[in-house]
């Protein structure tokens, strides 16, 4: 029988996978991006955080379990969460005094990717985003989205963005406190509802430099990466904002694989350089440029995280041309699981998680 002392409740989270890349803080301590970015919320049905949050007056120190192993969670980012979101319950109790005093107790956090975790496949964004959406419902908070959106980024930067449906930016902001630095719907999903993402997996291992290692790498010593968040971004982030708008897929495509090109560039101009690419990443590229060249305009777009697999966005009507062609010239080089292959469609967020 459950224990009617121990709190518990349950959420699922989605990735979300940029189109205009965030890479560089300029605050490691709060979080803070050094440009803005895009990205596209994409469905739970698919890939998906379960987490499950509960706390009990017998639990005696805070835990993450992920994907069954106990993770160490002394870090700043997944204290601040925590700390936070405490906070808020604090205040609930404040004002309520009948209310268990909840945020005194240790929590136990549960929680499972069905996707390859530190592979390139955003798992730190809807992992972040489930974490704290679960502790929330835990604690009963009557938090908007836009501030668990907050909260989320602490976490992990892109995790701001899987609090949102459909299409999503993050503006960087300037204040130094991080005040305006937030994530918005900009389209919902409905806005265009044909659009799909191809997941193709190169390789599910856990990449060997993580995404805030590599990029404080690149804000130390790249030259070309002061470019890219000076000059390239500001103009592609209003430029794809527009092709959003017009559901211009010639554009939106010719943006994201631009993008992700210049993401992986900044790496390269990292020291050591970082590669996130390997050959069957770059097999993949070629394919997309081909299908590409023989439509005679850009019908899907290819975009890689920091990690070799592969994200093809393209328009429901063109499945044939892209992911047909696709799984037949990769199928042999990517080892098949049961994410490849998969047409996964942009959504918003399921009714009640709003
Ligand atoms: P990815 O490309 O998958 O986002 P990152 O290097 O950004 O890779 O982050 C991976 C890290 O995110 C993991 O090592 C883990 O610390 C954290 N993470 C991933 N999934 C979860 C989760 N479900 N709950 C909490 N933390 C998670
Ligand atoms: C390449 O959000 O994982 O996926 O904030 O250090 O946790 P931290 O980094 P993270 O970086 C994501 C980088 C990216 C691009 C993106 O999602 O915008
Ligand atoms: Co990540």
């Amino acid at each position: 029988m459950a224990d009617p002392n121990v709190h518990r409740s349950s959420t699922f989270a989605p990735v979300n996978i940029a189109v205009i890349k965030y890479w560089g803080k300029r605050d490691t301590a709060l979080n803070l991006p050094t440009n803005s970015s895009l990205s596209v919320t994409l469905s739970q049905d698919d890939l998906r955080t379960h987490t499950t949050a509960s706390c009990s007056p017998k639990f005696t120190k805070d835990e993450l379990v992920l994907n069954d192993e106990d993770q160490d969670i002394s870090g700043a980012r997944t204290q601040a969460c925590l700390r936070e979101l405490r906070g808020l319950r604090k205040e609930v109790e404040a004002k309520d005094g009948s209310v268990p005093k909840l945020s005194g107790m240790a929590l136990k956090i549960v929680s499972e990717n069905n996707f390859p975790t530190a592979a390139g496949l955003a798992s730190s964004a809807a992992g972040f985003a489930a974490l704290v959406r679960a502790i929330a419902d835990l604690y009963t908070l009557p938090s908007s989205p836009a501030e668990l959106s907050r909260i989320a980024r602490q976490g992990s930067g892109s995790a701001c963005r899987s609090l949102f449906g459909g299409y999503v930016a993050w503006k960087m902001g300037t204040e130094k406190d991080g005040s305006d630095s937030a994530a918005y719907e900009v389209a919902p999903a409905s806005h265009w509802p044909d659009m799909r993402a191809l997941i193709l997996v190169a390789s599910a291992e856990k990449k060997d430099v993580s995404s805030t290692v590599g990029m404080q790498a690149t804000v130390k010593t790249s030259e070309l990466f002061n470019h890219r968040a000076e000059h390239i971004v500001p103009a592609r982030m209003t430029a794809m904002e527009e092709c959003i708008k017009d559901r211009d897929f010639a554009t939106f495509a010719d943006l994201t694989m631009k993008d992700s090109n210049n993401f992986h560039a900044t790496c390269l101009d990292t020291s050591p350089p970082v590669f996130y690419m390997n050959d069957t990443s770059r097999a993949a590229v070629r394919v997309c440029e081909a299908i590409n060249t023989r439509a005679g305009k850009a019908i899907c777009a290819y975009t890689f995280d920091a990690g070799p697999n592969a994200v093809v966005y393209y328009i429901a009507e063109n499945e044939g041309q892209v992911a047909g062609i696709l799984k037949s010239i990769l199928g042999g080089k990517m080892g098949w699981n049961s994410l490849q292959g998969r047409a996964v469609q942009a959504a918003e967020m399921p009714k009640g998680m709003e």
